[in-house]
């Protein structure tokens, strides 16, 4: 079976395809990565210092078939349509994209010219993310999946974070484990009992990990995405001038709930006081990104222990730190997995991971009956 894979929730553009061999144990040599691309916005949404919804999803529109053209491609399954275009169909299709006219307008050029007759199945994620950036990428699903033949599977963003970790060679895991799932948009701690079975058992009543990450560095005057220009500037710090001490929200209380609005609120009153130099933004990055880690160590591993689990996962774009990594790997009691690098944050492999091997995917919408399509 080969799977195309779509992932549009917030401000990167991912097109997978995935080959999967042989049974339905998750194991690294059960599936081959034919191609993995990513288009990321963040040039864009800099100048906004954050994701601005209306933006993201023109620019999916503008990027979702260069990245699939591409991607088939890669993986050696473009092929030059033989047969005239389907105009009955393509018809159809441009009536129920008729809020997505950029995409359609690519979608159209690129059915005309191509075929990817060896795709059987098409994988995209259906939430949680920003609406009118889910919809592009399941709208793109939708008239692709019309047009090929083809059934389409709906999947969950955040379980394609917890399976991010095996999209690269690990060693076994043994269940249950707990995930912490750290994005711009998440921040979650999931006992996962085994693959497909899953219980939220704590999650953040205000702003996200990477959110956090992503407004204080905008305070100091850091660049979006914040969590990398935080990791920068909290490594070259070499001053205590400042005498920064944050508030660790939540971290003593018995849940496994997280606050990161508190956090925020500290660094903004304590930089009204002073005037940022570059110490002060290095000793504040410290700050802010030592604050975060605390916080999440210190629940997650209270949960690895009340929980009795036998091993913990990483995922979503806040994993990528390097301080971070370290200090889960030094005080983890149990084996850890953690994603690559490029798999840390939003990609399309971990959603065609997902399509292929949870049994969450009962549901497989067969094609013809499914061109309704919502904006
Ligand atoms: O999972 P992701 O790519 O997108 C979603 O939010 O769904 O996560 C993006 C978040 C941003 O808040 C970004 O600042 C943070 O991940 N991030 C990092 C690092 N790389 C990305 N945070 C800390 N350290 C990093 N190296």
């Amino acid at each position: 079976m080969i799977v195309l894979a779509i992932e549009t929730s917030c401000d990167d553009t991912g097109i997978s395809i995935i080959k999967a061999k042989g049974s339905k144990r998750l194991d690294f040599n059960n599936f081959e990565i034919l191609s993995d691309l990513t288009s990321s916005q963040v040039d864009i949404h800099k100048e906004y210092g954050g994701v601005f919804p209306a933006v993201a999803k023109r620019e999916h529109q503008k990027a979702l078939i260069p990245l699939l053209t591409k991607s088939l491609k890669k993986a050696g399954l473009l092929k030059e349509r033989k047969k005239e275009v389907d105009s009955k169909k393509l018809s159809k299709i441009k009536k129920n994209l008729e809020k997505n006219e950029l995409l359609f307008g690519e979608l159209r050029e690129f059915l005309k010219k191509y075929d990817a007759s060896e795709i059987n199945r098409i994988a995209v994620t259906i939430g949680p993310g920003l609406e009118p950036c889910l919809y592009t990428g399941i709208n793109l699903a939708k008239s692709l999946s019309f047009y090929w033949n083809i059934p389409i599977v709906g999947v969950n963003h955040i379980e394609g974070h917890i399976l991010s970790s095996f999209l690269s060679p690990t060693s076994k895991i043994s269940f249950p484990a707990i995930a912490l799932i750290i994005s711009g948009g998440n921040t979650q701690i999931i006992l996962v009992e085994k693959i497909g079975k899953y219980k939220i058992i704590g999650e953040t009543r205000d702003d996200a990990a990477g959110e956090c990450l992503d407004k204080t560095a905008r305070m100091l005057g850091l660049t979006y995405p914040g969590g990398p220009e935080i990791y920068k500037k909290a490594k070259e710090c070499k001053t205590n001038k400042y005498n920064i001490v944050l508030p660790r929200p939540m971290k003593h209380e018995k849940n496994y709930d997280f606050s990161f609005s508190g956090l925020k609120t500290a660094v903004l009153y304590h930089s009204k006081k002073v005037k940022i130099d570059d110490d002060y933004v290095k000793e504040m990055s410290y700050g802010i990104e030592s604050a975060v880690i605390d916080v999440l160590l210190s629940k997650t591993l209270k949960a690895v222990k009340e929980f009795k689990v036998k091993s913990l996962i990483l995922g979503g774009g806040v994993s990528a730190n390097k301080k971070l990594i370290k200090e889960f790997k030094k005080n983890s009691p149990v084996d850890i997995f953690i994603p690559k690098q490029s798999f840390s944050g939003d990609n399309a492999s971990m959603i065609g991971l997902v399509s292929i091997y949870s049994p969450n995917i009962k549901k497989i919408i067969k094609p013809k009956s499914n061109l309704k399509i919502n904006d």
